[in-house]
Formats: C-alpha cells, sequence, structure tokens
C-alpha cells in the first residue's frame, strides 16, 4: 500500500464526518502490518464531550475486529497546514503500536509526516504488573 494511496482511502472516509458544530470533518484510514485498512471519520454531538474522532473510530473498528498492529494512518482535513491528531488519538494509537507513521493530509495535496513517537514521545504506559 503507498502513502498516496491510504490518504485517498482517508479522503473517502472524511465523505463519511458528521461535524454539523465544528465544521471541521477528519477522516482517517489506518493501516494493518498485514495490509488491511480501517477508515473513521469523526463524528460529533450536540453536548460536544461525547464527539469521537476520525483516528480513534479507525483504531476501534480495528481492534473490534482483531487487529492491533499497526504501520501507517492517514488523516485529510482541508486545513493548511495539515492537522495532526490530538492528544486523545496520540495516547489511544500508542496502546498498540509503537513505531507507527502518520501521515497528516490536506485536500490541496499537502502531506507531512511524522512517527507517532515523535508526536508523542512520552506516552503513558501502565504496566501490566500494576
Ligand atoms: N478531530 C478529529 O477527528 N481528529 C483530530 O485529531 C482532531 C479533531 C475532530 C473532532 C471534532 O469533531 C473536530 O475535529 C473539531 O475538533
Amino acid at each position: 500500500m503507498r502513502e498516496k494511496d491510504l490518504i485517498q482511502k482517508a479522503k473517502k472516509a472524511r465523505l463519511k464526518a458528521y461535524a454539523p458544530y465544528s465544521n471541521l470533518k477528519v477522516g482517517a484510514a489506518l493501516l494493518t502490518k498485514r495490509g488491511k485498512i480501517y477508515t473513521g471519520a469523526n463524528v460529533e454531538n450536540s453536548t460536544f464531550g461525547l464527539t469521537i474522532c476520525a483516528e480513534r473510530l479507525a483504531v476501534f473498528k480495528a481492534v473490534n475486529k482483531g487487529d492491533k498492529n499497526f504501520a501507517m494512518i492517514a488523516v485529510v482535513t482541508d486545513k493548511d497546514p495539515p492537522i495532526t491528531p490530538c492528544g486523545a488519538c496520540r495516547q489511544v494509537l500508542s496502546e498498540f503500536s509503537k513505531d507507527l507513521k502518520i501521515l497528516c493530509a490536506n485536500l490541496q495535496g499537502k502531506v507531512k509526516k511524522y512517527s507517532l513517537k515523535e508526536l508523542l514521545p512520552k506516552a503513558f504506559k501502565k504496566t501490566l504488573s500494576d
């Protein structure tokens, strides 16, 4: 799977965003190490706090199907510069991937590449013995 194709999937997923409050539509496409893709888009709520981000929806869909090994995620909006995943999403991604590649793209064709380590250098990790 090429980076360009994953971004294309996130772009398509973005069309399913429900964002009447912020008007920020976000699409995500999460690639597993075995080559499967799970997509997500943000779903807002009138309480605001119950909103789910595109990235977390994609992760939860994957985990619910038994897939937990991720290689790369693409996130697409119409914002320039492209947005990076929020703190909550970074923490959720870090639960499953240490070496995740993050592609932050926009509809205008700009792409910024990061590693999860770079965006969340000291992630919380509860040891299993706690
Ligand atoms: N949002 C995402 O879907 N992903 C992010 O990483 C940042 C924020 C959504 C949540 C909300 O629906 C809208 O963008 C504005 O914050």
